[in-house]
């Protein structure tokens, strides 16, 4: 085994290093030698931004005094609408309920605003209809709101934090994350299951695109943005206001630094890499004050997060002083060993307070009632998960906010997709384009050509999206499931037309007039989780149709501009070589008419966008280069932080197109 040392400044960098030089095949070895062991007073000890308030505490006590134990119990359990009542969450007086991606108010396939806000008013108004001797705590509900409120119809879709990553720009993250708050208030739900501060450093994971970089200090950067964005910043009159939401950092810990890319696997590192790289957003989230965290689904050394007592409760709570709530991940109680989806008080005392048991609550419910009552559970663990969650909905106001559709901003629903969230989005479409080539400076474009747009993702929404989008997986819809989205073709169509010039579709590539130029659109479907894990980096491995449209084009003497819809960077070398101009437009969401702002001049012939996106994932030189990160020995392809303007030498000598996979 080869290890290759260089001095680099940061230990983080040593330690990325080495992950990413250990070959393959020592791996099971290397893994055999790392402990579980956990040392808390090594870990980062940030402010938790609020002082004691004896106020707020003599409410939870009171509170906790006249619950009973089956109050109690109902408190720390989540379930999900698709699996529960109204009336199911008065009788077991639950704590929350979620919509996962696939769970709709109605039980249907879409869903407006408004009937999300009646569902919020109908479970709201069940968890205050208490018996007279029964203490009415109002029940909290949680929502997927990863790149905007991407449940809603109608809502503005953010491009994907991969595609946020690369813009390098704290403040607009901080601007999205708050208008995403505002489109989940009018819908009556307060709580958003983001950011993910995952360090994503294998792209095989399904869930790349999820992440914002593969930078543990970007990612730390964003992380504060993000939950400020969110919930507003501590100490000001807008924190937790009525446009504001409670924000979740997950997922706690080692999401991004499984083994092989594996969703929910095994992160083998050492505990020093397991802080500095993939725990690095964790402090600055929680001295924003972040009021939840979601524990991770995956293993770290072979130990399922959900039951590491070391990391939830030592480290997550007493050293780094995070007063907020844990909640579980989807039936992830469920993976630990010992356990079922309905049984499983080893997470419960590890120090997981809110369990999401989407439609395994009852079982939960019943079993966890009785291991309280045994014992198993202790008395003072249920205490204390119920006294966390009781503050946090303390400083919500959640008691005194009344229904939901009696809120500020709730009903509001032309803040859905409004035209200022939309032109955010936009904005961050144009910041997190990233180009890669460039050849003889065919961009930016003269939109008084004949402009012909190409291929599968040209006018395609759902494609631009991704997952996490109307549903869990982002697939099944089309464009007329977006009734503010624009699609990339129509965005250069609109432009092009504009300035004089014409712009035609064709998803295959024919035309009968020859165009002066051809934008293909390709790249990645969508897929959320473990969908989207893959074997290797190679682009559709299978399939080179997106590769032979390009090269038909070129062989008739038309320049062509690749833009490329992905999750993660890509194998490509192919496609590159194939195209005049490559580039990465990640997952942009529902304003693609931000494409166009960049790829074309202006009427008057001027730059009206400059390319601004910088790599926030370094790109693979070979399909099997599946974690070439920054500190690497091991040169990418296009190393992190690259990323072309208009003025440079755009010009990439032909790659070799050995994608490295033996045969
Ligand atoms: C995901 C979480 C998500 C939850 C609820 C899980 O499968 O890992 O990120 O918040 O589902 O949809
Ligand atoms: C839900 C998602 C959840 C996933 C977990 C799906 O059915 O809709 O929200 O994350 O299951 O496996």
């Amino acid at each position: 085994m080869k290890l290759v040392r260089q001095s680099l400044a940061s230990s983080v960098r040593a330690a990325l290093m080495i992950i990413v030089t250990v070959p393959m095949t020592c791996m099971a070895a290397a893994s055999a030698s790392l402990s579980t062991k956990v040392h808390p007073a090594s870990w980062p000890a940030p402010h938790w931004p609020f002082a004691k308030s004896d106020a707020l505490e003599q409410r939870v006590q009171r509170l906790l005094s006249q619950m009973t134990v089956e109050e109690k119990v109902g408190q720390i359990i989540q379930a999900d609408i698709a699996s529960v009542t109204p009336d199911d969450v008065r009788q077991y007086h639950l704590g929350s309920i979620l919509a996962g991606g696939d769970s709709k108010p109605g039980g249907g396939r879409l869903a407006s605003p408004a009937q999300w806000l009646a569902l919020a008013d109908a479970y709201y108004h069940a968890s205050m209809d208490m018996p007279k001797g029964s203490v009415a705590i109002p029940v909290l509900f949680g929502i997927d709101a990863v790149h905007g409120d991407n449940d809603v119809t109608g809502a503005t879709i953010f491009p994907h934090n991969v595609a946020l990553g690369a813009m390098r720009d704290p403040a607009l993250v901080q601007q999205i994350t708050a208008a995403t708050a505002e489109e989940v208030r009018a819908t009556g739900i307060t709580w958003a299951f983001a950011p993910t501060i995952a360090v994503p450093r294998d792209r095989r994971w399904g869930r790349s695109y999820e992440g914002y970089s593969e930078n543990p200090q970007l990612v730390a950067q964003y992380a504060t943005a993000a939950v400020e964005g969110l919930q507003g910043r501590v100490g000001t009159s807008q924190f937790l206001d009525a446009s504001h939401v409670i924000a979740t950092a997950k997922h706690f810990l080692g999401d991004g630094g499984t083994t092989n890319g594996k969703d929910e696997g095994n992160t083998e590192v050492s505990e020093t890499e397991l802080r500095d790289v993939d725990g690095a957003g964790y402090p600055p989230a929680i001295a924003a004050g972040v009021q939840t965290m979601m524990a991770s689904y995956s293993s770290w050394n072979g130990v399922k997060m959900h039951g590491n007592k070391a990391l939830l409760t030592d480290v997550l709570k007493d050293r780094m002083g995070f007063g907020g709530f844990v909640v579980g991940d989807w039936n992830a109680q469920g993976q630990v060993p010992g356990c079922s989806n309905e049984d499983c008080p080893i997470v419960i005392n590890a120090g997981i307070d809110m369990l999401m048991a989407p439609d395994s609550w009852r079982g939960l419910y019943t079993h966890t009632l009785a291991e309280v009552k045994s014992g198993v559970i202790p008395m003072a663990r249920l205490d204390d998960a119920v006294t966390r969650i009781l503050r946090v909905k303390l400083r919500l106001g959640l008691f005194e906010m009344g229904a939901p559709s009696t809120q500020p901003l709730s009903g509001k629903f032309d803040l859905i997709g409004s035209s200022a969230h939309r032109a955010l989005a936009r904005q961050a479409v144009r910041e997190s384009l990233v180009l890669l080539k460039n050849q003889d400076h065919l961009l930016p474009l003269n939109p008084r050509q004949r402009v012909l747009v190409v291929g599968d993702g040209a006018d395609n929404i759902p494609k631009q999206c991704g997952g996490w989008t109307l549903n869990w997986q982002g697939t099944g819809t089309t464009n007329a499931d977006f009734p503010h989205g624009e699609s990339i073709w129509n965005g250069i169509r609109e432009q092009v037309t504009a300035a004089g010039g014409t712009a035609a579709l064709s998803a295959d590539g024919t035309f009968k007039q020859k165009p002066d130029v051809a934008i293909v659109v390709f790249g990645e479907n969508p897929y959320a989780e473990y969908h989207g894990d893959l074997p290797n980096l190679a682009y559709k491995p299978n399939d080179d149709s997106d590769l032979q449209l390009v090269r038909h084009l070129r062989a008739q003497g038309v320049p062509v501009v690749a833009v490329f819809l992905s999750g993660r960077p890509l194998w490509v070398n192919r496609e590159i070589n194939a195209s005049s101009a490559f580039v990465a437009a990640w997952l942009p969401g529902s304003e693609g008419g931000g494409v166009a702002d960049v790829l074309l001049r202006t009427r008057d012939d001027k730059i009206a966008h400059d390319f601004h996106g910088k790599l926030a994932y370094s790109w693979p030189r070979t399909a099997t280069q599946t974690s070439r990160n920054i500190g690497s020995n091991n040169r990418p392809l296009f190393a992190y932080g690259y990323g072309l303007t208009y003025e440079d030498n755009g010009n990439v000598s032909p790659l070799s197109e050995d994608s490295g996979l033996s045969r």
